[in-house]
Parts: C-alpha cells; structure tokens; sequence
C-alpha cells in the first residue's frame, strides 16, 4: 500500500485525475469503477476540464459505479445515477451504453440486479481502476462495518452513521434510503488498481483506523491493505491521526 499525504482537497483531487487520465491514456479502452459522494467531485471537474482540452477521450471506456441507493428512480435528483451525469457523464463522450449503475427499483430482484452487474463486470474483462471514497465509519461503497463482510454486489441496510452523514444531500434525514446496492469486498479488491481518496478531518479516524496496519471487518477500508495496488491520497487534515511510525 502507498499512501500520499498531500496538502489540500484541491491537490489531492489533481493527484486523482492525473492518475486516472494517465491510464486512459495508456489504456484507450479502460474500465473504470466509479465513486460518487462529494471526495471524487473535485477529481471529476478536474477530468471534465481535461477532456475539454482534448487530453483524455471517454469514447471506449467502460465505467461500472460502486453503488445506488434502492428504490430511487434513475432521475431522482439524489440518485447516482443523477450525480454522475452532472459530475462527468454529460460532460464528456463516454457512451452511455458503456456506464453501468447497479439499480434496483421496488419491484426488482435484488438477487437478480446483482448477478447481472458482477456478470457485466467479468464481461468487461475486470474493473482497471477503481476509485473510493471513505465513510465517516470507514466503509467502502457501501460495505458498513460488521462481523462479516460480503464478496459481490449486494442489498445492503445502511448503517444510521452513513445515513446521517448523506442527508446532508436530503430535504430531511428521513427521505434518505435505508438500502442499497453494492459492489461486495470481492469486487472491489479484485480491481487490478485501487485508488483511495481521503479529505477533510471528520475522515481522520477512518484513515487512521484503515491504513495503520491491522485489519478488521468492522472497519471495511482496512481490508484494502491486503490489495497488491493501493493508492491512498489523503489530505492533511484527513491524515491528521496517522502516526509517523504507521507511514
Ligand atoms: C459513494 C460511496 C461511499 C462514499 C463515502 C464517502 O459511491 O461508495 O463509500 O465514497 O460515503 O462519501 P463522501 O465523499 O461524500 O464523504
């Protein structure tokens, strides 16, 4: 695992857009898996302008998305789907038949949404890159902490500190969605490369708790220092815990 310490959101998000713009480079065709939430915003402005100056070119890359709340209708404001067209999608060239968001509406099969999405993930040949955000309890996707831990996609409660913390995006606490779909531990430690971004102090416990050399399911996060290819890009104040002995 490496791990960067860098000033501010502002570098950390420039950190991540170069690295996933030096593998479109390299890789006209590569798979990208996609993190939503207010971390990877500044690294898609930043991929959204570098596009614009005829750097990178989304026509042949595939995106697959970490996760989606269940029973938000695609165009629901507060959907993923929704954020990742105002973050990136209607932004660039990416083909939209290209872009796979795990939903599940109330009538869906859960079961069934998720078999077909780890399917798609295969069929691509396996995700190149994947980039993460961290919960405030140092969950991935949406893996919550627990005594066990799933592989693949699937339905999800969520913990009430993740709901807490995303209905900042709501009207009201309320409104949030108690479930989700996502992507499982499996699926994402099978990712060739694992990019982790970090900012802001209420990230500090979680990345101390994930990236100071033990591992436990009841904090998801840690677990990726068993992937062979992590980059963890904190931010000062989010790296304000780490201990120097830890780095
Ligand atoms: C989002 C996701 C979540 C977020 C995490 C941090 O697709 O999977 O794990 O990355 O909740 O969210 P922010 O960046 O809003 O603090």
């Amino acid at each position: 695992m490496d791990l960067k310490i860098v000033d501010n959101y502002s570098k950390m998000s420039e950190m991540a857009a170069n690295i996933v713009a030096g593998l479109m480079q390299s890789k006209k065709d590569a798979v990208l898996g996609l993190a939503t939430g207010s971390t990877p915003e500044g690294m898609y402005a930043r991929l959204v302008e570098m596009y614009r100056q005829g750097k990178i070119d989304f026509n042949s890359v595939v995106t697959f998305n970490l996760d989606e709340y269940v029973g938000l209708a695609p165009d629901h404001p507060q959907s993923y789907h929704q954020y990742m067209k105002k973050n990136l999608f209607d932004h660039v060239n990416i083909k939209p038949s290209n872009t796979s968001i795990p939903h599940c509406s109330g009538n869906d099969n859960p079961g069934e949404v998720c078999a077909e999405f780890e399917t798609k993930i295969k069929q691509a040949g396996g995700i190149d890159l994947q980039v993460l955000g961290i919960g405030v309890n140092g969950h991935i996707g949406f893996n919550e902490p627990a005594s066990h831990l799933r592989t693949t996609t699937h339905l999800v409660e969520l913990a009430e500190e993740t709901i807490k913390a995303n209905s900042r995006f709501f009207e009201s606490v309320d409104k949030v969605p108690r479930k989700a779909i996502t992507m499982g531990m499996g699926s994402i430690m099978g990712a060739k490369k694992v990019l982790l971004l970090a900012s802001g102090e209420n990230k500090a416990e979680a990345v101390r708790d994930s990236f100071s050399g033990f591992i436990s399911t009841e904090t998801p996060a840690s677990l990726l220092q068993l992937h062979r290819d992590v980059l963890v890009v904190v931010d000062q104040e989010a790296a304000s815990l780490i201990k120097s002995s830890f780095l």
